[in-house]
């Protein structure tokens, strides 16, 4: 079976070396998109281990040269959707098309639900939706005039943790923070920070790692509605991921100088099983210079426009001092300060781009 894993932009990298790594076979990398074939056994585990991915797709099917309308109707009602569908659920298109003579996202829509109910009459004689039961979600992506179809197995997308119940101003996305906790080369053998902790994101996502909780396992996914696996599976897939949940002896420490959100980010960390290993402070980061750190220090410091430019200059000054004092510290920051740049020497770090929700934003991390 063909697969389709969906990242934020800059992130495939990271899900091609994943895929190498399980053994899948790698076939195609395209803008947010890497492509695989595996058997299916493999939808249930993807999904419930997915940390950094927003969604697993099965590529059902693609075709050069699309032009027409008439082309793209039969090219989509071609395929069996019978053999997906186990009920009448409601069908949403969604489609997204680039340097391509077909592009009116509306029209490409419209066509491709007529082109799939005339697949599912011909299976079922007549199709009507229930609206009661839960949408099947299927793609359309039409680039350089090759058009592919994939059909969503995760339903929401994995970047939104179910332990974000309530809403802080500027946390940074779930699957953004775990992908900078992995990149971070922490090895959970000793401790963690983030001195800019705000509700908690970067911490608690570093914790589920150290304590190896799969993110995904109070949900439900598009898949168990789809005619394709047996449904025990992701059942015996919870079990076993819920026995390899570690006790784990370290301890990971946040501070922030504002405790405005620690209720909300206490509650995170408890509905995320590791309240056990987080321990705050409320500190503001100046005081750090006076302290001798030798941890893996992962942060997001504000850079927001609400505070003035001088301040943002010393407070950038300040990390970079605190980084050059701490020589055995190992430190990676995110931000969209790009000014940081000129506070500190270039020998010093490397960088790499990367987007929070969109806004384009840089890693620095130590050189070593
Ligand atoms: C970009 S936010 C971090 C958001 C966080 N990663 C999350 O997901 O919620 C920056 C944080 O730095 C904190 N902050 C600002 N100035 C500070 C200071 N001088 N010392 C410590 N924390 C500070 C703010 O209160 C805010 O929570």
């Amino acid at each position: 079976m063909n697969f389709a894993l969906s990242t934020s932009a800059w992130m495939e990298a990271l899900a091609k070396t994943e895929v190498k790594k399980q053994w899948w076979k790698l076939w195609e990398t395209i803008d947010r998109l890497v492509q695989f074939s595996w058997n299916e056994d493999l939808i249930a585990k993807v999904n419930l281990w997915s940390r950094v991915w927003n969604k697993l797709y099965i590529a059902l099917w693609e075709k050069e040269n699309v032009t027409t309308f008439d082309e793209l109707f039969d090219f989509v009602s071609e395929i069996d959707w019978g053999k997906y569908f186990k009920n009448k659920h409601p069908i949403l298109i969604r489609s997204s098309s680039v340097r391509s003579e077909l592009f009116s996202d509306r029209t490409i829509q419209s066509i491709c639900k007529k082109a799939v109910v005339k697949s599912l009459v011909w299976e079922w004689q007549f199709f009507d939706e229930n609206e009661k039961l839960e949408k099947m979600d299927i793609l359309i992506l039409i680039i350089n005039n090759k058009a592919r179809i994939l059909l969503n197995t995760s339903w929401n997308a994995l970047h939104m943790r179910w332990y974000r119940k309530e809403s802080w101003s500027a946390p940074i996305k779930e699957s953004l923070a775990s992908f900078l906790v992995s990149s971070s080369n922490w090895l959970f053998k000793d401790n963690f920070y983030d001195p800019f902790c705000g509700s908690w994101t970067i911490v608690i996502e570093a914790a589920m790692q150290a304590k190896n909780i799969a993110p995904w396992l109070h949900r439900n996914f598009a898949f168990e509605w789809l005619d394709l696996i047996d449904p025990k599976i992701l059942e015996t897939e919870k079990n076993l991921a819920r026995k390899k949940i570690y006790d784990w002896d370290y301890k990971i420490f946040a501070s922030d100088n504002n405790p405005e959100i620690l209720e909300i980010a206490k509650n995170n960390a408890k509905l995320a099983w590791v309240d056990d290993v987080i321990k705050f402070e409320q500190k503001d980061f100046k005081k750090l210079l006076n302290e001798k750190l030798s941890w893996n220090l992962v942060s997001n410091p504000p850079y927001w426009e609400r505070i003035k430019v001088e301040d943002l200059n010393e407070m950038y000054w300040n990390i970079d001092k605190l980084f050059r004092k701490n020589p055995e510290l190992k430190w990676w920051i995110i931000s969209s300060f790009f000014d940081f740049d000129y506070l500190t020497k270039r020998d010093f770090y490397k960088k790499r781009k990367l987007y929070n929700w969109g806004e384009k934003c840089y890693f620095w991390k130590k050189r070593v």
